[in-house]
């Protein structure tokens, strides 16, 4: 097979989409902007749900990208040959342009042609949906795979469960979808029948792509019916494909980390694939820094913190220094391996170099904050282990006590209690941890011991300001305004919203005043979890409705705001101080922009 780096397979990929009528536009930020209901941007197309859902993108309704992705439901596996929690989507887009009939000739030409990946046709199987109660059997995609030249006997149907793409037992737009993967063994793969495709043995395929046809709107009522706007939503995951077009084992042996391991190597003095546990260490490193690096040095950077996107990066930075010490990285070096991460992707993305600064601040910062008690705390763990016997289980108040005072993620005590046969009790840990919660609270120091605080008061308060900024504007300017945006410094919040003119001065007071009124009447900003059913019943509003997950967190504040939001948020309003506009701007011709600021 052709050999690709990662720069060129992403070159190749957008060269080919833009040789067919499409616009490349640039990644999205890890953050996403509208979408409560997850914490980092896990798909391509997740940036684009507006789009898909009928909005005009303004670069057309042919679209390509690389898109920076994180997904953290796996961090414990990071450590094996596949799974990173960052990673690059290659993906193109139809916004009700082209269908199966342009797209498919098209994945077949991009995977075949000697101009671009230039896979041997035979060595390529597809997936196709087999067709249920509901949606019918997508015969339509077989039937062009078979004049393009895929071998029949390499096409293979499958139920929902494998071909089946968009939100999961919720409402919205969603399709089948055909998946197109590599035949590493073809002996096994001869012997599966047109639907045993699941019963191979792990290894028989590996997947390269995923073509959706969002043909469907999943109704309140479960049902299927035919969206207006029927859109094609691809995604090729950039090192999973790299590492199988290049014959590689695993994604850590892809050019990306190629001058990562070197420097850990040199730093460390050890090889990586020494041996199993060696790896596995490098891996974590290695993955671990260049996700910190991409979520540390994006537009819409996080810090570490003890609240969403900022625990995740809090507990994969300890993770790397927990890993790191074994293979005797020395303090201090996560900075050295994110500087030769940044340099690999300085042309990609160049807001890492613009950012990289704040991002090895912060790296050190973290990484010192957690050394200084990581030795005293695995002291403490190792005794905690010794007097439980085999299989038994390290109590809340423990897990809590190793939080609090050594800074241990109860995750990372989850996995060190795993690697010696024990549990953590995490039902207990909540408990303790809500209890000292509620203690901190009743006094003055509302911070958690050894210098965890989140440092982000200021954001919080400006977060609950936007809330309020967005019902007064409901309130005082049109019933209407929908969020279009929103991104806070530590200094200012800004807020986008749909709107045809800028707010004359007194809208601008009206909303200023209906603010503060909020503010003096100190009112708690209540935050609940509830199905997203149940939260459109109660009358909370979202951005757009994507639906990544079924519970959502609401945040009210009295009867005055109610929205889907992931938070934080101040406890009560009284905290915000006074609220004042102090720029609006035309962002287009239906988008305004706020800027607001608290002033003390
Ligand atoms: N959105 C599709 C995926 O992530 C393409 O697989």
């Amino acid at each position: 097979m052709k050999k690709f780096t990662s720069e060129t397979l992403r070159e190749t990929y957008l060269k080919f989409f833009e040789s067919k009528g499409h616009a490349i536009i640039p990644s999205a930020s890890l953050i996403p902007e509208n979408d409560p209901t997850v914490l980092f941007t896990t798909a391509g197309m997740h940036p684009l749900v507006p789009y898909l859902l009928g909005e005009k993108h303004p670069a057309g309704n042919r679209l390509c990208d690389v898109q920076k992705c994180v997904r953290t439901g796996d961090i414990d596996e990071v450590g094996d040959s596949s799974h990173c929690t960052f990673f690059e989507m290659l993906g193109n887009w139809s916004l009700g342009n082209y269908f199966k009939e342009e797209m498919i000739p098209w994945s077949f030409e991009f995977l075949t042609s000697p101009e671009y990946l230039g896979i041997p046709v035979e060595d390529i199987a597809v997936t196709c949906f087999a067709g249920d109660k509901d949606c019918p059997k997508d015969e339509e995609s077989a039937k062009l795979w078979k004049k393009c030249g895929i071998l029949p006997e390499n096409i293979y149907f499958l139920p929902k469960s494998g071909n089946w793409w968009g939100p999961a037992g919720t409402t919205g737009p969603c399709g089948p979808d055909t998946e197109m993967h590599i035949i590493r063994n073809h002996a096994e793969a001869a012997k599966l029948g047109a639907y045993d495709f699941d019963n191979a043995p792990k290894g028989t395929f590996l997947e390269v792509w995923n073509d959706v046809f969002m043909q469907y709107n999943k109704n309140a009522e479960g049902k299927y019916e035919p969206l207006k706007q029927r859109n094609v939503d691809t995604g090729m995951g950039l090192e999973r494909t790299l590492c199988i077009l290049n014959g590689k084992n695993s994604v850590y042996e892809t050019d990306i980390f190629e001058a990562a391991i070197a420097e850990i190597e040199k730093l460390t003095g050890r090889k990586y694939g020494e041996n199993e546990e060696v790896t596995r260490a490098f891996r974590v490193v290695l993955d671990h820094v260049r996700t910190a690096t991409f979520m540390l040095g994006d537009t819409k950077g996080i810090v570490p913190s003890n609240t969403d996107q900022g625990y995740i990066l809090r507990r994969i930075i300890r993770r790397a220094v927990r890993f790191g010490r074994n293979i005797g990285l020395p303090q201090g070096a996560l900075k050295t391996v994110s500087e030769t991460i940044i340099k690999k992707y300085e042309t990609v993305y160049p807001e890492l170099v613009k950012n990289s600064e704040h991002i090895f601040e912060e790296l050190e910062k973290e990484e010192t904050k957690f050394s200084k008690t990581l030795q005293q705390g695995i002291r403490e763990f190792e005794k905690v282990a010794e007097s439980l016997a085999a299989g038994g289980e390290i109590d809340g108040v423990t897990a809590f006590h190793l939080y609090d005072t050594y800074g241990f993620p109860v995750e990372i005590t989850g996995e060190m209690a795993r690697e010696k046969g024990l549990t953590v009790d995490v039902k207990g840990y909540e408990a303790a941890f809500a209890e000292h919660q509620a203690k901190s609270r009743a006094g003055s120091e509302q911070k958690f011991a050894c210098g965890l605080a989140d440092h982000k008061e200021e954001t919080t308060k400006l977060h609950t300001a936007t809330h309020l900024l967005h019902a007064a504007l409901k309130i005082a300017f049109s019933p209407d305004v929908e969020q279009k945006g929103s991104n806070i410094t530590e200094e200012r919040l800004r807020f986008d919203f749909n709107a045809a003119r800028k707010l004359t001065p007194e809208e601008v007071a009206e909303v200023e005043r209906l603010v503060n009124e909020q503010i003096k009447l100190n009112t708690p900003v209540i935050m609940k979890e509830m199905s997203l059913e149940e939260a459109k019943q109660e009358g909370f509003t979202g951005l757009f409705e994507s639906k990544y997950g079924q519970t959502v967190k609401t945040y009210s504040i009295g009867e005055f705001s109610k929205e889907i939001c992931g938070g934080p948020h101040a406890e009560c309003t009284g905290e915000l101080g006074t609220f004042k506009i102090v720029k609006q701007e035309n962002v287009s011709a239906g988008v305004k922009r706020i800027k607001a600021v608290l002033v003390k």
